[in-house]
């Protein structure tokens, strides 16, 4: 036992972690992020607080929207949700649809063909 077997175990088990920690980091964080998916066909309306940070749904698949709750992340996505703060205290309509040109607030794209021939939690 020993000799060169012995020296290129190291290396041959490095390489194997490397290996291990990219196929993981490809799993969780995606190249190709998935499209967004339709939550709802209607905007909702919320109080934004002045000064307070939201973290506004892209993906679609949060249970709390027009919020992220984590869905992005466990269900590997490899999209991100946006983040931003309110600069008043305010009402304002937020999408679900996740067709808006103006996010995060509803620009009325939800009542176009496309979005209201789609299905529920499909993407466009
Ligand atoms: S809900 Fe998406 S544009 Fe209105």
């Amino acid at each position: 036992m020993g000799g060169a077997g012995a020296l290129l175990r190291p290396a041959a088990w490095k390489l194997n972690q490397r290996r291990d920690i990219s196929s993981w980091l490809a799993r969780w964080f995606p190249r190709t992020p998935a499209k967004p998916v339709v939550a709802l066909k209607t905007p909702i309306k919320v109080e934004l607080v002045a000064g307070k940070t939201y973290r506004w749904c892209v993906c679609g698949r949060s249970k709390k929207q027009p919020f992220c709750d984590g869905s992005h992340f466990f269900q590997r996505t490899g999209l991100s949700p946006l983040k931003f703060k309110a600069q008043e205290t305010r009402v304002v309509v937020l999408c679900t649809c996740k067709a808006t040109q103006k996010p995060p607030y509803c620009d009325g794209t939800h009542r176009s063909e496309r979005v209201q021939k789609a299905e529920v939690g499909a993407p466009l």
